[in-house]
């Protein structure tokens, strides 16, 4: 794999007081209350807790496509208020538009900067060859594998050189063979492209091995119960699963979720 030059500045990112209330049908409902977490640049940050208890809602507050009844995110030092180009993003459910091939779905984020057609065409190459695609450029999304899919997801996030990736569940629709070649993949990218990450999972096992931290969240409302430091060297092989340090951190884990 050659060297890549991902331009990314990786930011800070800074939650305080976080607090999100819904109001559906007259009722209100807690969704998150008193989130405090400071993510450091380059920092690959792990949240894992229960289903409903706030993980896409802060993560959607992090894109700007939510606003807190409470509390506040920031970017570096700069509020969240809206969606920006500093920010990439890869979901569950891939993103991709069907009627574009492979290097299309990669390049339309750059294409909505002013960047030269050259300098997104090189771009969009580097990306795919940093996801392993080469030689699929001109295939369409209905041609490719689910784990293929988010591949293009992950190259058209990192294209745009974003200052942090934010990533809800992004390989929970994988099989299980496809999510630990995703998993092993997404560790050599992250490692190359150095952008700070916030990624969610409800997986433990997925968690430590990708996490430099594991914050785990309490059923709803969504509350930061801990968060763990992953004393684990990278690079981390699959075979890391099997070791007792990465046992304990199983063992831990799944207590505090119960
Ligand atoms: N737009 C919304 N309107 C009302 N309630 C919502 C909305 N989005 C999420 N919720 C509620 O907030 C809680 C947390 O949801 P979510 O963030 O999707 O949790 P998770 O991703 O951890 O499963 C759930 O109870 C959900 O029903
Ligand atoms: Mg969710």
């Amino acid at each position: 794999m050659t060297e890549l030059k991902t331009g990314v500045r990786p930011a800070t990112v800074s939650v305080e007081h976080l607090e999100m209330v819904f109001t559906a049908r007259g009722r209100r409902q807690k969704a998150l209350e008193d989130i405090n977490l400071t993510i450091a640049p380059g920092e690959f940050f792990v949240i894992v807790g229960p289903s409903g208890c706030g993980k896409t809602t802060l993560l959607r507050i992090l894109q700007g496509l939510a606003h807190p009844t409470g509390g506040r995110a920031l970017i570096g030092d700069r509020e969240v208020t809206g969606p920006g180009i500093d920010r990439g993003f890869v979901f569950q459910q891939d993103a991709l538009y069907p009627w574009r091939n492979v290097t299309r779905n990669v390049a339309f984020g750059l294409e909505l900067q002013g960047i030269t057609k050259a300098d997104a065409a090189k771009r969009t190459q580097e990306m795919i060859e940093l996801v392993g695609l080469t030689g699929f450029e001109t295939y369409y999304p209905h041609e490719l594998s689910g784990g293929m899919r988010q591949r293009v997801n992950l190259a058209r996030a990192l294209a745009i050189a974003p200052a942090i990736l934010l990533m809800d569940e992004p390989f929970a629709a994988l099989d299980a063979l496809t999510r630990e070649s995703m998993q092993r993949e997404l560790l050599r990218i992250a490692a190359a492209a150095g952008t700070t990450i916030v990624f969610i999972t409800h997986q433990i096992d997925e968690a430590i091995l990708l996490g430099d931290r594991v914050a785990v969240f309490s059923p709803r409302p969504g509350r930061v119960r801990e968060i763990i430091s992953i004393d684990l060297p990278r690079p981390r092989p699959e075979s890391v699963k099997q070791s007792p340090e990465f046992q304990a951190y199983v063992g831990h884990i799944s207590a505090l979720i119960g």
